[in-house]
């Protein structure tokens, strides 16, 4: 019982925020942005702060299933890291005066569906799941590296802190058992993050 009054509770905080960082951010110290420099970093946080919503929910559906007890530490270790992350894309959507998606309560449900249902396969697949997604959400912040304009430094910086982070996540649930997924999910993964980034950008 306790577990799912902790897990409403995360929901609650990941869907209606404000989030608290342990990490905080510096001060605000970037040049002023063009008005479209703005609107397309503001655009590209939010579909950050989308992912990091459904970072939430697949933790939360992760460790609600999985079975190892030093996984569950891992798990909780790593669902406060995306706390930040999700932290810091609401300050910078903030700072650049945009709006975190209205879908986000869909790609809530969905991502703490997905998650739960991973871990009803075993910790071996549950850990391959995350680890693949820790290295497919890595690779698209380095997309989102090559999109934003360089004197963006603000947003650059929070983008590479996270991708240190998502790294870490990979080679640890790697190191913890996870294993290598079938290519068809693999891809069926990559459809479902870009339908959501797609979708996230403008709504
Ligand atoms: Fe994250
Ligand atoms: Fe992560």
């Amino acid at each position: 019982m306790d577990k799912w009054i902790v897990g409403f509770d995360r929901m609650l905080k990941t869907l209606v925020g404000p989030v608290e960082t342990t990490r905080p951010l510096d001060e605000d110290n970037a040049g002023s942005l063009s008005e479209f420099n703005k609107k397309h970093s503001a655009a590209l946080m939010r579909v950050n702060h989308s992912g990091e919503v459904s970072a939430q929910a697949l933790y939360l559906g992760q460790s609600l299933t999985v079975r190892r007890e030093d996984l569950k530490t891992m798990f909780r270790q790593a669902a406060s890291e995306e706390v930040d992350h999700l932290g810091w894309c609401e300050t910078r959507i903030r700072e650049l005066g945009g709006k975190t998606s209205r879908l986000n309560p869909v790609w809530f449900a969905g991502s703490f569906a997905i998650g739960a249902c991973a871990g009803f396969f075993g910790d071996g697949v549950s850990l391959g799941f995350l680890a693949e997604t820790e290295r497919q959400v890595g690779e698209h912040l380095a997309g989102h590296l090559e999109k934003l304009a360089v004197e963006d430094s603000r947003t650059r910086s929070i983008v590479l802190m996270m991708q240190a982070d998502e790294a870490k996540h990979e080679q640890s649930a790697r190191e913890a058992g996870g294993i290598a997924l079938p290519a068809p999910v693999r891809i069926l993964m990559r459809l479902c993050s870009s339908v959501m980034t797609r979708t996230t950008y403008r709504i």
